[in-house]
């Protein structure tokens, strides 16, 4: 288990530098990342490199027995490279351009960034491979954080390379995007731009595939890094750090090419239930390269410096949440940053060792958190168990992102909170892509699934057939991976399994304009004012109960009389007719739901399908703030409510090896119990 964060000693005098040392083993650091914005500093003009200061740090690091993850620094191209060569800088979707002064000022498409980026990887690798110091590299940082399109010249020239690549010919183009229509028809590539800003709705099957190529641009820029570092003979790992569910990467994708998953996260101190979508994302981690313990690389000791308000953590919320990193897989614990900084734009951004000294809460949580890591055993396997799985792709995000639905359903937001109706419920889930291997899983949840391309079909199909249980919810499979409908109508690659088709979405009033009244007709805000069009939802009666649906109410077709309807809508333009569907296809069984439920609702209709596919709690506990994770044989228990938790549960506390039948949790308390010792 390695503890540490972000080591940027070039911000100080040397002469701190040992008291960081004397520092980092109090507080029991073992790893830290260096230089990760150090490019200025170890290549202050081209062709020119100062190695002295870097070598002295990794020997000290080396000498007080802390490893480090050597950044490649290629996210802070210093200004002396965009000057020089101002045509690398990226541009926004109006083609104007971002400037240096700040970081990330680079276009990833941008030859002469590559040739200086992997110039100065080269020079790093074959400096410091064999640097008993160096345990792991971290390319780069947080790709596309910042800069999340670039629409520079540089894009265009690599956009039409990649879709020349894809397609192969522009009819083949043209046909895929649809551009009969609008007079949009290209006669050659030389005129496909990246998606710039024009006066109305871009083509949609042109903005998914330019945010497929950002994806692969940015992936290919890791690519190049980790290449350059393996061929150079450097045998630690090489990664980069990923941030969650970020919109613009389809980690996915990315997770094979690194050799350990790494994370930055932030939980919003200031959000009650901000805990909830870290344990989503830590799921994520775990689940994008299961059964390799992951690294959380980020996360802020105390406040950070870049919301509205920043909020410091509550005493015990950062140990907390670093122990759901733990309990979720994690085998490393990081923060931004090692010591605060005095000066730049992250000065008020907490660090380790805060600004304020060592008498200060932070430093004192910070040393409790090292120690505690210390004592930890080694927990092997990041495996949680899980039975269930919810299937979510990066592409159907992408696609739904755009303009021109029925209604706007934002992905981003959804899949967090199906993760969290099952979250609350102590049900264990993994996150999965549509097309991977599901047979480790008795249900998998694929909520609004829009865009499922034929393999995601066939795999999901074929999950049910061998005796899955498959629930799919409102606005799913309703186009193919060109962003077109399949022939046939609405939801036609899943028909056979559900047994049901869509015959129109019917929109909702999404729940944030009805709150304000908006809905057409609804003046009075009761929930029957807002009846016919412009409804804000349709309630649901099923075998779980009641439940509210939100900005769909679809009208099935059902296609089967074998298929059964095991509940209605029961108010709104479809009362009475089907809202959720069971067919039996094969071995196994796949529900359909025609809307969108609130929390509430999600809450009841995944507790009911995981109840009707065999699978219960992992433990029964006495509200929904205390959270329970499984790694191998090891649960852990996190008290994030003001109320005291207090129930029965057997165990061996995981560091003690005491032997315990209750446990009594105030906020932010945890306890890791072994339950085959
Ligand atoms: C990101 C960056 C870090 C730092 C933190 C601040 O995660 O990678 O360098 O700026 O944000 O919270």
């Amino acid at each position: 288990m390695h503890y540490g964060g972000d080591y940027n000693p070039e911000q100080w005098d040397e002469s701190v530098w040992p008291e960081d040392m004397r520092r980092m083993r109090e507080a029991g650091v073992t790893r830290v990342r260096v230089g990760v914005f150090a490019w200025a500093r170890i290549q202050p003009e081209e062709g020119v490199f100062d190695w002295a200061w870097l070598d002295r740090v990794l020997d000290l690091l080396h000498e007080n027995g802390i490893q480090a993850s050597l950044a490649t620094a290629t996210a802070t191209p210093p200004p002396w490279a965009t000057t020089n060569y101002p045509e690398m800088l990226p541009q926004d979707d109006l083609g104007s351009t971002l400037w240096h002064g700040s970081r990330q000022a680079y276009a990833p498409s941008s030859p002469v960034y590559r040739r200086l980026a992997s110039e100065l990887v080269t020079a790093l690798v074959e400096r410091y491979a064999q640097h008993p110091a160096v345990g792991m590299w971290v390319a780069n940082n947080e790709y596309g954080c910042h800069l999340n399109y670039d629409y520079s010249d540089n894009a265009a020239v690599a956009f039409r390379e990649w879709l020349k690549k894809k397609y192969g010919t522009l009819d083949a183009l043209n046909e895929a995007w649809g551009t009969m229509f609008w007079s949009q028809r290209y006669t050659s590539f030389d005129q496909i731009v990246p998606m710039r800003r024009a006066p109305y709705s871009l083509n949609p099957g042109g903005l998914l595939d330019f945010k497929r190529f950002t994806s692969d641009t940015l992936l290919e820029l890791f690519v190049m890094e980790r290449d350059i570092i393996k061929s150079a003979g450097a045998s630690q790992p090489v990664t980069t750090n990923f941030m969650g569910f970020f919109p613009p990467a389809d980690y996915w994708k990315w997770a094979p090419e690194l050799d350990v998953i790494c994370d930055d996260n932030y939980a919003d101190p200031n959000d009650p239930e901000s805990f909830r979508g870290a344990a989503f994302t830590r799921d994520l981690m775990r689940s994008l390269k299961k059964d390799v313990p992951w690294v959380l690389l980020e996360q802020a000791p105390n406040d950070v410096n870049w919301r509205p308000t920043n909020a410091p953590k509550a005493p015990g919320q950062m140990a907390a949440l670093s122990m759901q990193a733990v309990a979720r897989g994690a085998d490393e614990i990081n923060f931004f940053q090692w010591r605060q900084s005095r000066r730049g734009s992250e000065r008020f951004h907490s660090g380790m060792l805060p600004h304020a000294g060592t008498n200060t809460r932070t430093w004192r949580e910070i040393t409790a958190l090292g120690e505690t890591l210390k004592n930890l055993p080694g927990l092997g396997t990041s495996a949680s168990g899980a039975r269930i799985a919810i299937a979510f792709d990066w592409e159907a995000r992408w696609a739904l992102d755009a303009p021109d639905h029925p209604g706007e359903i934002d992905y981003g937001v959804l899949i967090p909170r199906w993760h969290a109706a099952l979250h609350r419920q102590q049900l264990l889930v993994d996150l999965v892509h549509p097309a991977e291997d599901l047979s480790d899983y008795d249900l998998v949840i694929a909520p609004h699934l829009y865009l499922l391309s034929d393999e995601s079909a066939e795999n999901l199909s074929g999950f049910v057939r061998a005796g899955g249980n498959l629930l799919v919810a409102a606005f799913s499979d309703v186009v193919d991976d060109t962003d077109s409908f399949r022939e046939g109508g609405f939801q036609v690659a899943l028909r056979d399994v559900l047994g049901v088709a869509v015959e129109e979405f019917g929109a909702l009033v999404p729940p944030e304009a009805a709150i304000g009244g908006t809905s057409a007709g609804d003046t009075t805000g009761s929930a029957s004012a807002s009846r016919g069009p412009g409804e804000a939802h349709a309630d649901v009666d099923g075998p779980f109960g009641a439940a509210r649906g939100e900005f769909f109410a679809e009208r099935l077709q059902v296609l089967d009389p074998s298929v059964e309807i095991l509940g209605r809508f029961s108010s709104g333009r479809l009362a009475g007719e089907p809202a959720l569907t069971a067919n039996r296809a094969g071995e196994g069984r796949a529900w359909y739901l025609a809307t969108i439920p609130d929390d509430d609702g999600m809450r009841r209709v995944t507790g009911w399908a995981a109840a009707e596919a065999g699978i219960a709690p992992v433990l029964e506990v006495p509200n929904d703030m205390v959270e329970v994770s499984c790694r191998g044989d090891v649960l852990t228990i996190i008290n994030y409510g003001s109320e005291p938790a207090r129930f029965a549960v057997t165990g061996t506390e995981v560091s003690s090896g005491e032997r315990v039948s209750s446990v009594d949790l105030d906020q932010y308390d945890w306890i890791m119990l072994d339950q085959a010792r």
